[in-house]
């Protein structure tokens, strides 16, 4: 007999932002598999469930997918509720796909919760509008750490360097200098506005703006920090919040 696989989107940390759906799932689950961003208080919701990390952070030992993929499987052939919970969306730059086609090989039945990005969570604790009606007509989202852990080299300059777009840049702390680079000899200029939100909706949650060129000196000054980071940059609309600081320089 087989079990049930829900992908559940944990959102970004806060609790408050899991859509019914995912708490839902998470009290009944047999066996929750989470990753490093998806820990902390949400896992109390599942109150019932044996909890498995099996978190990937840059830079440290992490499961394989290959193991990852293994481990869903075996709950669920032996006829367990499991729930894979990943951070943010679950289909935002989460191995998402690798998972579906295991568990779709396998024939076992599925489903997908969807769930609040770090980018939505980030721009509303920003209070930044992601669109603009006149000057952001696109947003575009840009993994800043291929499978090696560096900035890919197939970049689509002409579009990342669009004045009329704004764009987040997941894991991309440490690639953000180079990228900074290669924008500005793209003809970004080096004032456009820049955003970098750390840890949100979680304890050292951190938000600073600048420009590009600011932030990519910030970045290469003092490495990257230990937490979760998006960046922003574009015709974003200017931002007054009192929570966020303003880069020196
Ligand atoms: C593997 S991706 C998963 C993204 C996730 N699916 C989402 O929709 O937010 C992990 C990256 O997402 C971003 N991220 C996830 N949670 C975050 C948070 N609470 N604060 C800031 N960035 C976050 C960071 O860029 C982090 O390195």
């Amino acid at each position: 007999m087989s079990g049930f696989v829900s992908f559940v989107s944990s959102g970004p940390g806060d609790p408050d932002l899991l859509t019914r759906r995912a708490a839902d799932r998470l009290a009944r689950a047999d066996v929750v598999l989470y990753d490093d961003l998806s820990s902390g208080p949400i896992l109390a919701l599942a109150a019932q469930a044996a909890l498995i990390p099996v978190g990937k952070r840059a830079g440290r030992p992490s499961a394989k997918q290959e193991a990852v993929n293994a481990l869903i499987l075996e709950h669920a052939r032996a006829g367990r509720r499991v729930v894979r919970l990943k951070s943010g969306d679950a289909g935002m730059f989460g191995r998402l796909e690798e998972e579906l086609t295991a568990v779709r090989g396998a024939g076992i039945a599925f489903e997908i919760v969807p769930g609040v990005s770090s980018v939505n969570a980030a721009a509303a604790e920003a209070g930044l509008p992601l669109t603009r009606r006149l000057t952001a007509r696109r947003v575009q989202y840009l993994t800043g750490a291929d499978v090696t852990g560096k900035l890919p080299q197939d970049l689509n300059w002409a579009a990342l360097a669009d004045p009329h777009a704004v764009t987040v840049i997941f894991m991309g702390q440490r690639s953000f200098p180079d990228l900074a680079a290669g924008l500005i000899a793209h003809g970004l200029p080096a004032d456009t506005p820049a955003l970098i939100a750390e840890a949100i909706t979680q304890p050292g949650q951190r938000l600073r703006r600048g420009t590009v060129a600011q932030l990519a000196e910030a970045l290469r000054r003092d490495g990257p920090s230990t937490a979760p980071a998006l960046i922003f940059y574009g015709p974003l609309a200017a931002i007054s919040d009192a929570a966020v600081e303003v880069l020196a320089g």
